[in-house]
């Protein structure tokens, strides 16, 4: 599209944005303003772009927040001033340099030479939750994801199949499982924890929405005598949590159950006492059989598909026929124009655990090839 058709674009949907704000007018607004922005920008600089600030801000964002600098701006403030609040405080000129790409890369903004002022994202990167996810990705797919090219190139461009070797292999220069590596190191362990709960937030939940009515298919009609949920897999126990703040009124005594690895159990058990919670290896049969609804919540996507296959068929061991549902909660990818949060996911299971996001028709391949039916996507 022509610069003027787009700029066109961007007037007329610009106008609608401002009359009614909704999610559907800002994401054309957005990608509007990003194919202008690729037609304006001159290809030269685009690529010192890829090349320089793209790889720098990462390490200008983690040392910021390794000072805990987000915290402190909270208003337009000096660079001196930010100083005498950090554990920086003798090198003024250091954390200016780092502001200044910072500001460069629209993470804060700088309304006079050595004034700096929070963004909507800064004030967000004060919350623990959010700021994480830079934490996992310099400690964990960053370097998955600089290993792929080279992992790639000496496996014939295939895509991983073997979880026993992957990119994290490569990257980090062991033999152990992703999920074990990542146990025995806690400050990933913990950041991996915390992401997953801060990932869900703003995100559409399978409960609040019309997405899956569970009150009808799996409420009605269970009965006392079987647990009513097994998440598997759940990580700290938020599906849980959630269903039970939603319909504890209508679930009642009704069983709700965590199933996850030990390590995991442990964490749950003391910041969740309330939730009941097995430990279980999803390569095995889950010892809780005749479920009303198992569910696993992104899971499947960590995983190459063979091992989806047996995670998926050892489920069916347990259920119940005619009883037992298996609800999955995963993405699922558009053939066309998927979104870089679901582009970039994928790449990343992929040099994290040799896992993947789906289309619909690949989701209806794996699910149907491990013996189960698939009612409704
Ligand atoms: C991506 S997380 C998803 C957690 C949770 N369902 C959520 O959406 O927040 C995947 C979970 O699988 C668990 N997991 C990995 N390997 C497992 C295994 N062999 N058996 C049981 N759980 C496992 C991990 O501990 C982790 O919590």
């Amino acid at each position: 599209m022509s610069i003027k058709k787009l700029l066109d674009s961007v007037a007329v949907i610009g106008e609608a944005f401002t009359l009614r704000p909704t999610d559907s007018t800002r994401k054309q607004l957005v990608d509007v303003l990003g194919k202008l922005s690729a037609q304006i920008i001159p290809p030269t600089e685009q690529l010192l772009y890829l090349a320089w600030a793209e790889p720098a801000r990462p390490a200008a964002l983690t040392t910021a927040l390794d000072l805990g600098l987000f915290e402190h701006m909270t208003q337009p403030i000096s660079v001196e001033n930010l100083s005498k609040k950090l554990p920086c405080s003798t090198d003024v000129l250091l954390l200016n340099r780092l502001l200044q790409h910072l500001a460069a890369t629209f993470v804060i903004s700088s309304p006079s030479p050595q004034i700096y002022e929070p963004t909507p994202l800064s004030l967000l990167l004060q919350d623990p939750r959010q700021s994480v996810a830079l934490r996992l990705a310099s400690l964990l797919h960053g370097p998955n994801l600089d290993a792929l090219p080279r992992y790639l190139s000496t496996n014939g461009y295939k895509s991983p199949a073997d979880s026993k070797d992957l990119p994290f292999h490569l990257a980090h220069e062991t033999k152990q499982s992703p999920w074990g590596w990542g146990s025995q190191r806690p400050e990933v362990a913990r950041a991996f924890a915390l992401h997953m709960s801060g990932y869900h937030i703003g995100r559409p939940n399978w409960l609040n929405t019309d997405m899956y009515p569970f009150e009808e298919r799996v409420l009605k009609d269970a009965d006392d005598d079987h647990v009513l949920f097994l998440d598997v897999g759940g990580g700290m126990g938020d599906d849980i949590a959630n269903l039970r703040a939603r319909l504890g009124n209508i679930i009642g005594n009704k069983k709700l159950v965590l199933q996850e690895r030990e390590t995991i159990v442990a964490r749950v058990k003391q910041s969740r006492p309330e939730l009941e919670v097995v430990v279980g290896d999803f390569f095995e049969e889950p010892k809780i059989k005749g479920a009303r609804a198992y569910f696993l919540h992104s899971v499947l996507h960590d995983w190459p598909d063979e091992e989806c296959q047996k995670i998926l068929r050892h489920l069916k061991g347990a259920m119940t026929s005619g009883y037992s549902r298996l609800l999955i909660y995963e993405n699922v990818l558009p053939e066309q124009n998927a979104s870089w949060k679901m582009t970039s996911l994928d790449l990343i299971m992929m040099a994290n655990a040799g896992g993947m996001e789906k289309t619909e028709g690949l989701w209806k391949d794996l699910v149907e090839s491990s013996g189960l039916k698939v009612n409704r996507i």
